[in-house]
């Protein structure tokens, strides 16, 4: 088995990050996380990558101002020197241009903290909570140009309680989101999941 070569792009508590390098050190899994890259210089994620031994890679986004493609290019050229096949965004809070994700269309996963379509974007524990819904989790999919939008690789359910709050909602929602983003992962690099345009 070849095991494909994944980046997770992190910008801050990296908990799914470590999720999946957990998940990657079963010698039956089909991703190898090749690298780990944060645009935040002391995001909390990267330190626990380095201390994890990971193979880490800081690209600050502000001295690009304004210019998304060049700190895509930039991006880009890091992960050609890894030889990246797969990209996980994992609280990566910076959005692509269409380019980008068109490059990396099919490769590319995102996790969102809700049953996408629903809630997507901003304060989506809020967003669920204001709906008055019963019934929220998370979402692993493919990156679009659209945010929050792509093909669904996988889902998993949380019950919302009746005194839940935001955070009382987000770590019930997170737990399931370190089961479901290394599952929906090792769909992707066994080639499952792959995503053919319609
Ligand atoms: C997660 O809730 C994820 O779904 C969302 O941002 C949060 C990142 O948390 N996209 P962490 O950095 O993985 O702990």
């Amino acid at each position: 088995m070849t095991r494909k070569r994944v980046a997770i792009l992190i910008s801050g508590r990296g908990s799914n990050m470590a999720a999946l390098i957990e998940a990657a050190k079963a010698a039956d899994y089909p991703a190898d996380i090749a690298l780990v890259v944060s645009n935040v210089p002391d995001a909390a994620g990267i330190t626990h990558a380095r201390e994890a031994g990971m193979t880490t890679a800081v690209l600050d986004h502000k001295p690009f101002g304004k210019d998304r493609a060049a700190f895509e290019s930039a991006l880009q050229r890091i992960l050609n020197e890894h030889r990246i096949e797969l990209i996980c965004l994992a609280g990566f809070m910076r959005l692509f241009t269409a380019e980008f994700v068109q490059r990396w269309s099919g490769r590319m996963l995102n996790i969102h903290p809700s049953l996408l379509p629903l809630f997507p974007g901003l304060d989506p524990h809020g967003q669920a909570l204001r709906a008055g819904a019963k019934t929220s989790g998370a979402t692993v999919h493919f990156v679009i140009p659209e945010t929050d939008a792509g093909p669904i690789i996988a889902q998993e359910s949380v019950p919302v309680l009746a005194h839940d709050t935001p955070d009382t909602l987000a770590a019930r929602v997170l737990e399931a989101e370190h089961r479901l983003y290394p599952a929906a992962l090792r769909r992707v690099a066994e080639g499952e999941g792959r995503y053919n345009q319609p």
